[in-house]
């Protein structure tokens, strides 16, 4: 074990975590990640003392932080690659960027068109699809997965017609940790005309995401996960599809001219941003992708990968129990143990000091194709290190005693 164990070289970082106390391990990084100290300084500081509004302040203060809120929307373009910070939409997460896309670009469905999701699909790349079939009669496909846990391409290619409008996929899969070839997922979508929306919520802290590059047309993530605050996230479009779209939510800031008869509306983002920002939140994904940044968004990716190897390998020493995902999944590793419900893991592993989640992962059509009801999953983030998969095993072989 402890040779194994040695492959993984530390990042140095846990330091800058101030709420992971010493011995804890902390594997939950799939559900959010803990907050390094610049992020809770930039937080602290948009509080403190730069605190204002944006967009409609006359007074000093809240220009010098209309400029701070839009550095940050170009920081983010520069992040993932975005031709310009015009088509960087601020949203409150991962799951309101998707809704934005279902409710205002969905509109123009009809009944006849199709949109495909895949068998590992978060509920929330599933239900606001749901939602816009209800409203517009438009039908769901799913496209399957492979064995090892991949969204299987060639299968969503031979299930594609001219009649699909949309793909959506997960980009990195919050359970398997697998990782979509977007590129390819990309070049099937277009050749019937469908646009493809890429969930980045898991693919951003843990790997480079290039928008231009992976050929995508939609790409939504949530700050939270990648080691930003709650409450604010991001969705990316292309600017010509954009433009296109009507509004969703209105209010303040949305708009160009408004009377009693007619309102006109403010080109993107702003037509996409109603009422006041999450503006302290904005600055502090700013300051976490400067802080993924100074690590390296490949250091981190290498890093993961190979905790995701030990584990792996550590886990399958383990009597009875049955792994998830490809073996070259990015930075989560899901599994079950015969006969032990995962809750029952997770509460013997937090008395070890090991924090996982256990549950469905909001992913219950994964769970059925899996034919288990929930697992237990342990994620990775720049914080952990081989102490914390050998605290890991460390439970599991205990979890093993005590159920036999
Ligand atoms: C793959 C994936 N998509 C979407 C979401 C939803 O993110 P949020 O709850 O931050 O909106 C999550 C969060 O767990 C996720 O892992």
């Amino acid at each position: 074990m402890s040779t194994v164990l040695a492959h993984a070289r530390p990042l140095d970082v846990l330091s800058d975590f101030p709420a992971i106390p010493e011995g804890w391990a902390y594997l939950d990084t799939a559900a959010t990640a803990q907050k390094p100290r610049p992020v809770i300084d930039a937080i602290t500081r948009g509080y403190a003392e730069t605190y204002a509004t944006v967009h409609r302040g006359v007074y000093q203060r809240s220009a010098d932080m209309t400029l701070a809120f839009e550095a940050s929307r170009r920081r983010v373009a520069k992040f993932i690659g975005a031709p310009s910070s015009d088509e960087i939409v601020f949203v409150r997460g991962a799951t309101e960027a998707i809704n934005l896309v279902a409710h205002s670009w969905g509109a123009s469905l009809k009944p006849g068109d199709r949109i495909l999701l895949s068998t590992l699909e978060h509920h929330s790349n599933i239900v606001p699809w749901q939602l816009l079939r209800d409203r517009t009669g438009i039908a769901i496909d799913v496209a399957p997965l492979t064995g090892d846990g991949r969204i299987d391409l060639d299968a969503m290619e031979a299930m594609l017609t001219p009649q699909h409008k949309l793909v959506a996929l997960a980009h990195v899969s919050n359970v398997l940790g697998s990782v979509l070839d977007a590129r390819h997922a990309a070049e099937i979508a277009h050749a019937v005309g469908a646009k493809l929306l890429l969930d980045g919520c898991q693919a951003v802290p843990r790997l480079a995401v290039d928008v231009q590059a992976l050929g995508c047309d939609f790409y939504a993530f949530s700050g939270h996960k990648l080691y930003g605050p709650t409450g604010i996230g991001v969705l990316w479009a292309r600017a010509e599809i954009l433009d296109a779209m009507p509004p969703w939510h209105g209010g303040g800031a949305m708009i160009d001219r408004v009377t009693f008869e007619k309102t006109t509306y403010a080109p993107p983002p702003a037509r996409f941003e109603a009422g006041t920002p999450h503006v302290v939140g904005v600055l502090g994904l700013h300051a976490a992708i400067d802080y993924v940044d100074s690590i390296g968004i490949d250091m981190i990716y290498a890093h993961e990968r190979a905790l995701v190897k030990l584990t792996r390998e550590a886990l399958h020493g383990i009597n009875s129990l049955r792994l998830f995902g490809p073996d070259d999944s990015a930075g989560i590793v899901s599994f079950a143990i015969e006969g032990v419900h995962p809750h029952d893991i997770g509460t013997i592993l937090d008395e070890e000091r090991v924090a996982i989640r256990a549950g469905h992962h909001c992913a219950q059509p994964l769970m059925e194709h899996l034919g288990v009801p929930a697992t237990a999953r342990a994620s990775f983030g720049v914080y952990n290190g081989d102490q914390d998969v050998a605290a890991l095993v460390r439970g599991l072989e205990r979890v093993a005693r005590i159920f036999g």
